[in-house]
């Protein structure tokens, strides 16, 4: 099914697949992204060699209060050592590395003066650089593993002798590379994890950054601050005045624009930029009648009236319903949602004349996966405001790109925001209007959906359950079912529920909520709002199915 301006986050193996050319992007963006006191103090790089848990290790390297950045492999020992680590982790990968075509190991990373961590296949790599025997074993150990620690070493300290771990491999490491300390064993690793302390090289094959590793983060927060001095002193928090700074910097004293979704990410980086630049800045909220219930109220409320942040809130609901007539084509919704938005914005931007800048909620994650792209007027095609076109000459500012999204929910607690924009589930672009499936969407149908979704949401809510949903919605297919209400035949609009759990929206499950609150839900919608005469709920998980239905 193919979307015009579907954010999709590919899986993070992605970003080690990245053309060599998009490389030094890349490290660029790395080092823009990085807070200013990162680089030089407390930062580790994380080479991503394609694992699977690559941003995981990332992530939970930043929970141990060291700022990383997670580069492709082949980015090359200069642009390393260009951002000045103080620890470098290879990541694991699926390649064996014997196989053709396999990512190497620059051995330029290990003459770089910095303690290097490899994990499962960085490990192998390092084994077989250094001189260890890596073999191709017969059965792979994949699950959970137990773990026998014979000497501790640096980086195994303060884990007990026994202990459990999480294993993801075929190679195996038989014989640590000479000058070497084989530290653990597991049932099929005989050499689990090693270190040399002359070399300032350690390896584990088991993955410390999952949670089904119990001592995982000890083992980091070893590397991390035993063997790499890292001082544990980062935190997104402390990422907000650095921010403000560099806003300053860029911005000078010209003017910047901000179109506001209100998701977290383009909320959290209108603020951060208000308090750079203060009524500098004005936000533009385009509300295309396709929100959910009071949604646009409470955006115009909390920029206007509780942050005081110049806002220009445009009701173009007639605009969008317009072009939307007789269009049920998922596509083609999308893509006239799209254009509609660019149009508004455009005429309002054009009448905020000194606007140089335009700031987006990108995230890290973006930045990975498009490999870098630092620099003006890139704008990306899946961002929120919908694939801006490049005439639009603004300058990017972009507070967030260094920042995964728990750490934006994070900066925007401690920045004021309500709980209920830093715990927001995430809202497709072109909202409602791809929830009404199969037919127009019309204002009355909106409407009626609007009051489903309103329902749902508060049931949801008061069942202390929103946050544990990756997204809870509802979804209006344009069918009739025939019904009894009293004495009488119905003939009324069918409502579906979706609630789901995901980590990354690129898998998900049906979440199993209780039939009381089901049943609570369905009561209501079918007493509350008229024309709803039947209530679905759609257990199909992701894959097959996607998390919206079209
Ligand atoms: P699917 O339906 O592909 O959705 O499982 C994955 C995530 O993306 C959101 N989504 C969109 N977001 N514009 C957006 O900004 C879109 O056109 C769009 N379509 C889906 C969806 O809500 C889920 O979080």
């Amino acid at each position: 099914m193919p979307r015009a301006e579907h954010k999709r986050l590919p899986p993070s193996s992605d970003a080690g697949a990245l053309a060599p050319a998009q490389a030094a992007a890349a490290a660029e963006a790395a080092e823009a992204a990085a807070p200013a006191s990162a680089i030089t103090a407390n930062s580790v790089v994380v080479l991503d060699y394609g694992g699977q848990y690559s941003q995981l290790i990332a992530r939970r390297v930043r929970e141990c209060g060291t700022f990383s950045m997670l580069l492709p492999h082949h980015v090359g020992a200069e642009q390393v050592a260009k951002l000045q680590p103080q620890g470098l982790i290879l990541s694991g990968g699926p390649a064996s590395v014997y196989a053709d075509g396999a990512p190497p190991l620059d051995p330029a990373l290990l003459g770089l003066g910095i303690p290097v961590l490899g994990i499962c296949y960085g490990m192998q790599l390092l084994a077989l650089e250094l001189g260890g025997r890596v073999e191709q074993a017969e059965v792979g150990e994949f699950g959970r593993s137990q773990l026998s620690v014979g000497v501790s070493g640096r980086l195994l300290a303060h884990t007990p002798e026994e202990q459990s771990c999480w294993m993801s491999h075929r190679d195996t490491v038989y014989e640590p590379p000479p000058g070497f300390t084989g530290l653990a064993a597991s049932t099929s690793s005989p050499v689990a994890a090693f270190e040399s302390l002359e070399r300032d090289i350690y390896g584990i094959q088991y993955h410390p950054e999952v949670v089904h590793t119990p001592y995982g983060q000890q083992v980091l927060a070893n590397f991390l601050g035993d063997i790499c001095r890292c001082d544990g002193s980062w935190s997104a928090r402390s990422v907000i005045e650095e921010q403000v700074e560099r806003i300053r910097t860029q911005v000078g004293d010209g003017h910047a624009i901000c179109g506001l979704s209100g998701g977290v990410d383009s909320t959290v980086a209108a603020l951060l930029v208000h308090r750079a630049i203060g009524d500098r800045l004005t936000c533009v909220f385009v509300d295309g009648g396709l929100m959910r219930k009071n949604e646009g109220e409470q955006v115009v409320s909390a920029f206007r009236d509780h942050f005081q942040v110049p806002l220009v809130a445009v009701d173009a609901e007639d605009r969008f319903l317009g072009a939307l007539s007789g269009v049920s084509d998922p596509e083609q919704k999308r893509k006239l949602i799209g254009s509609e938005y660019i149009r508004v914005f455009e005429e309002e931007a054009s009448k905020l004349k000194d606007a140089r800048f335009l700031v987006q909620g990108t995230l890290y994650s973006d930045v990975i996966e498009s490999g870098g792209g630092s620099g003006a007027a890139t704008i990306k095609s899946h961002h929120n405001v919908g694939g801006l076109p490049e005439d639009l000459e603004f300058e990017l500012v972009e507070p967030l790109r260094a920042l995964f999204k728990d750490e934006v929910r994070a900066v925007g607690a401690e920045l004021g925001l309500p709980e209920r924009f830093v715990w927001r589930q995430p809202f497709p672009g072109p909202g409602l209007a791809i929830r009404i499936v199969g037919g127009e969407v019309t204002r009355e149908r909106l409407d009626v959906l609007r009051e489903a979704d309103s329902i749902l949401q508060e049931e949801i809510r008061k069942a202390g359950l929103y946050r544990d949903l990756w997204q809870s919605f509802c979804v209006l297919p344009d069918i009739r079912t025939v019904g009894v209400q009293g004495d009488e035949r119905t003939y009324g609009t069918v409502i579906a529920i979706r609630a789901v759990t995901s980590d990354d929206a690129m898998t998900a499950d049906w979440a199993r909520l209780p039939y009381d609150l089901l049943e609570q839900i369905a009561n209501r919608m079918i007493n509350e709002i008229r024309p709803v005469g039947r209530v679905v709920l759609d257990i199909t998980s992701k894959p097959p199915g996607t998390i919206e239905w079209e």
